[in-house]
């Protein structure tokens, strides 16, 4: 049902920088592909130096019809709305774009969704003591989601002062150290430790209890994961939150159920293969 690309195909894609490591494209045209729509999905990677001509001009271009935005420009790509959704207002970001039929930029946030559909396949985080290491944007969104299902939320940041400032945003619980994980249920890194081979661990993992579960952003097998599993924990890297997003953003594209499951199939042959 692929259909071939012609002067009708409409475009989508991920604004970032870099991009090149992005693995949507690979499941995004899964979608359109198996839908038999005729779209690509594409990665552009516009230079921070320059992002609000490149961002203008994609814009102007007519079979553009929607865009994801990932690091770093959730929060700049807010001056270009027309209209955000009540998520990206709370957020404070927005992940999805879309061009609406007469031309009107809508920003969504689906990040959030993402991140707790990929927990709840884990735990249901209602009533439970919730940790959220970081208070970047992803931690907001992870928090808004957290809030949202009725968790009990702690912040817990390297730098105190953005860690205690966001969980008085939030109106959610702080802690200064993290001398005492096992008294959470849920632990959520939402920081960039982890990424890099050489960097420390974020508190002793060798604490984690099986009773709990962790719950890593990073798509990545990352100590966090591999060390929570050794000991008995339930615990996933991000890359089912990576799908979920994307699946939102796809429906709010197209108005159209994707193919989940061979989405899902595509992205784990990607990641996996390359690892
Ligand atoms: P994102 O949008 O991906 O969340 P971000 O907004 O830059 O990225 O946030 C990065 C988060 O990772 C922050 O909470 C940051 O902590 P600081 O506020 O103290 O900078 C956290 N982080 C990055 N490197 C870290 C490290 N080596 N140890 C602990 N936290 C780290």
């Amino acid at each position: 049902m692929v259909h071939p690309i012609n002067g009708k195909t409409l475009l989508y894609g991920v604004v970032g920088n870099p991009v090149k490591h992005s693995l949507s494209p690979v499941f995004q045209n899964v979608g359109f592909s198996k839908l038999g729509i005729n779209a690509v999905y594409l990665p552009f990677e516009v230079p921070k130096e320059n992002f609000k001509e490149t961002i203008k001009g994609l814009l102007f271009l007519e079979n553009l019809k929607g865009f994801n935005i990932t690091v770093p420009f959730k929060e700049r790509i807010l001056e270009f709305a027309d209209w955000v959704s009540e998520d990206v207002e709370q957020i404070g970001s927005a992940n999805t774009l879309k061009k609406t039929e007469n031309g009107k930029i809508e920003l969504y946030n689906t990040d959030w969704v993402g991140f707790l559909k990929a927990l709840k396949e884990l735990v249901n985080p209602e009533g439970k003591k919730v940790l959220v290491l970081g208070a970047g944007g992803t931690a907001k969104a992870v928090i808004y989601a957290l809030k949202k299902s009725r968790a009990e939320v702690y912040i817990w940041n390297r730098t105190p002062e953005k860690g205690r400032k966001l969980a008085e945003t939030f109106g959610v619980n702080f802690v200064e150290n993290l001398n005492e994980v096992r008294h959470f249920d849920i632990i959520v890194n939402t920081t960039s430790v982890g990424l890099r081979e050489d960097d420390p661990w974020l508190f002793d993992y060798s604490l984690i209890e099986p009773h709990q579960v962790v719950y890593d952003v990073i798509y990545k097998e990352t100590p966090l994961v591999v060390e929570a599993r050794k000991r008995g924990a339930k615990a996933e890297n991000g890359l089912k939150m990576l799908l979920y997003q994307g699946i939102e953003s796809f429906k709010i594209w197209t108005g159209k159920n994707p193919p989940v499951d061979e989405m899902w199939e595509a992205l784990k042959r990607a990641f996996y293969g390359r690892i």
